[in-house]
């Protein structure tokens, strides 16, 4: 190799090193875990056939509920959900990630739309719900805002060893809270009725589900 090409190479490097440090992604350094249809397991209102509150066209899982639906099993007194619960893959230690590309239609409100489920205290470690197109940790913290009508990707990063949950927002980090201990802990998405609030209709759409672990 000549002095020309070596130099051309040496700044190839730190333009790649570059793009990387300006590039971190929130998945850098994780093992993305293979998913089959085994893992998405659908919970809807028990009385209802899931293609009257489901759909799957072209990648892009669509979940809806109303208000007023059944809860998903006839022996619970939860609000109403159309929840893909990620099955199969329940963690009680280590790092792991959900990663979506969410769609909440304009009007959804009082939604939540990925929730961590199991904590040592509570039902849950975390809920990301919509509230007038705004995102909040249950009915509190602004995660972030303006997310009606637009694909967003999140990134919900949960180090239980470490008791720290990250939520990410194309790409970039929004929030970060204390987890609620360790449990039977996994991820959903779709939609799950707050306990008020609530619009009549709730819909959101999914595509390219992913699940990484450290
Ligand atoms: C949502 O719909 C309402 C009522 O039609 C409208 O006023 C509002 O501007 C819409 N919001 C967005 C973000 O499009
Ligand atoms: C419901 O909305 C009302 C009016 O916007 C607000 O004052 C109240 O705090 C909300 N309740 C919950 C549980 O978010």
């Amino acid at each position: 190799m000549n002095i020309c090409s070596c130099s051309v190479l040496v700044l190839a490097l730190q333009i790649g090193l570059l793009n990387h440090l300006c590039s971190a992604d929130p998945t850098d350094g994780f093992t993305n875990v293979p998913l089959t249809d085994a893992n998405f397991e659908l919970q809807k209102p028990y009385v209802i056939p899931l293609s009257e509150r489901y759909s799957y066209e072209n990648g892009v899982h669509k979940l809806w509920v109303y208000a007023d639906d059944k809860p998903h099993d006839p022996n619970s007194h939860t609000q109403p959900r159309t929840e893909i619960r990620i099955r199969g893959l329940d963690y009680s230690s280590g790092v792991w990630q959900f990663e979506g590309y969410g769609f909440v239609p304009n009007g959804t409100s009082g939604a939540t739309i990925v929730q961590i489920h199991g904590a040592s205290h509570g039902a849950t470690t975390i809920i990301l719900r919509i509230y007038d197109g705004d995102m909040r940790f249950y009915n509190g913290d602004l995660v972030t805002t303006d997310l009606y009508d637009k694909w967003f990707r999140v990134n919900l990063i949960h180090d239980v060893d470490g008791g720290l949950l990250t939520v990410f927002i194309d790409g970039e980090q929004k929030f970060q809270h204390k987890d609620q201990g360790p449990g039977d802990l996994y991820f959903k998405c779709g939609v799950y009725a707050a306990p008020s609030n609530i619009s009549y209709y709730m819909e959101s759409r999914w595509r390219d589900i992913r699940i990484y672990r450290k």
